[in-house]
């Protein structure tokens, strides 16, 4: 969707510059994950979604981590002072300076807004024509944000940060998030109005608004509908809580789209995965990003289905199965206790209980390929790489190390020996 003119931009500038103290950490806040990814990649990559055509991101504090996380998918302003949100936007003026359009401005540590919202954003301030549409929230405890103050007519007059407020002020259940969408032209105008003469002697972005409003610019916002959506990350709780949230917001769509999953609390589903209707998921399961499962699957309980693996439909995964990279044909059983790394199943074959492949030799992955109607007895290792046929049977406790081929029944294991008597010689 193009909202803007053509020869106006999205410039999207991610601030990244804090310190993230309060996580306690030797790392950067902003390379800690959610489901496996990093924050400030989430926040980067949800400005490709809403269709950014240039994304800046404001780094200083442990800034080569953050490089080294999105190299060089964004562009780079650098903060060496912290000297508030004002002066970390000001470090992106060089790529903001001569252009059209609007700046979406985000916040590395606030990583599971929707796309949708942020798109609303934009699309309001380009239909109401606002020189500053932000995003803001109700909240019944406002505590520690700045506050959005209205006239009697609605209009938004300026943002009033918590330890500037007056005590009517504080009152206010209108909160800043920080996000926000403003016309290029007039943000780089409105800029250089900004003093830190406030109670904690930084160039607050905020004071954009008023700046804005004082010259007759309009503003407006848009109200966040779904709270959860603007939550940040300080401490080691909050990323357990931003989790959660992600977790059931996931969870919750994968159930409006027919799935069933038992118990939505242990139930972990990454970031793009597809599930097919009626496909039960049992409890403590969880399905990596880049997984593809079919229709009327049953998965777990206990199962991990890491990235990349592809499962058609009727696919049973059942207890304590772990599979890699690995894609399974339609009607295929791993009913339990089973590692299948690097492989390709075929289709209507049963793997029995504690079947393993040995994908790795310390150095190299290699692949283990089982054909179609193949019946795998338990306790069979595959040292791969290994090409099993279609209509094979592989005995129990076999070690697999060369191929089968088709319509075989294979047997790789020391015969068993009985000696009679043997315990009245002890
Ligand atoms: C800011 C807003 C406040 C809003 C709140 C929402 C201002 C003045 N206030 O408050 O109205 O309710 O966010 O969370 O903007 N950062 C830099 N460089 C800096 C300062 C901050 O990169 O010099 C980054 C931080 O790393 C963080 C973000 O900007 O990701 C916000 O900074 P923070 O200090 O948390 O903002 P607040 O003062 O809490
Ligand atoms: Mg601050």
């Amino acid at each position: 969707m193009k909202i803007l003119d053509n020869e106006e931009y999205v410039i999207t500038v991610i601030m990244a510059a804090g310190k993230g103290t309060r996580m306690k950490s030797n790392k950067s806040k902003l390379v800690h994950k959610i489901y496996g990814k990093e924050l400030v990649r989430r926040v980067a990559e949800l400005a490709y979604k809403i269709g950014s055509d240039e994304v800046v991101t404001v780094v200083g504090h442990l800034r080569e981590q953050i490089q080294e996380v999105l190299g060089d998918s964004v562009k780079y302003a650098y903060q060496d002072e912290l000297l508030g949100t004002g002066h970390a936007v000001m470090q992106a003026i060089p790529y903001l300076q001569g252009k059209k359009g609007k700046v979406v401005v985000l916040y590395g540590d606030v990583p599971i807004i929707r796309p949708e919202t942020l798109k609303k954003l934009i699309e309001k301030s380009v239909t109401s024509k606002e020189y500053a549409t932000l995003l803001t929230a109700i909240y019944e405890n406002p505590t520690g944000y700045g506050r959005i103050v209205r006239d009697e007519g609605g209009n938004i007059e300026k943002i009033v940060e918590e330890k500037d407020a007056n005590p009517l002020e504080r009152k206010i259940k209108e909160i800043n998030s920080g996000i926000y969408c403003f016309d290029i032209e007039e943000l780089l105008k409105a800029l250089k109005f900004i003093k830190p003469n406030n109670a904690q002697g930084e160039y607050y972005l905020t004071d954009v608004i008023k700046i804005m409003n004082d010259k007759g610019l309009k503003t407006g916002a848009v109200i966040v509908e779904d709270n959860t959506e603007i939550l940040g990350v300080n401490d080691r709780a909050q990323l357990e809580l931003l989790t959660r949230v992600l977790r059931m917001r996931i969870n919750s769509e994968h159930m409006r789209n027919g799935v069933t999953v038992e118990d939505a609390n242990s139930t972990y589903i990454y970031d793009d995965v597809k599930i097919g209707k009626d496909t039960v998921i049992h409890p403590n399961t969880i399905i990596q990003s880049n997984v593809t499962i079919g229709e009327n699957c049953e998965i777990g309980p206990n199962a991990f289905i890491r990235e990349g693996c592809v499962l058609k439909n009727k696919v049973k995964i059942g207890n304590c199965v772990e599979i890699k990279k690995t894609t399974i044909g339609e009607g295929t059983k791993v009913p339990h206790l089973t590692y299948l790394g690097d492989c390709k199943v075929g289709k209507n074959c049963n793997i029995g209980c504690g079947t393993i492949t040995c994908n790795y030799d310390g150095v190299n992955k290699h692949q283990t390929i089982i054909g179609d109607n193949s019946f795998i007895g338990s306790n069979v290792s595959f040292v791969a790489p290994v090409k099993i046929g279609n209509n094979v049977t592989v005995a129990a406790g076999s070690t697999i190390t060369e191929d089968i081929p088709d319509n075989t029944l294979s047997i790789a294991r020391e015969r068993q020996i009985n000696k009679e008597g043997y315990y009245n010689k002890k």
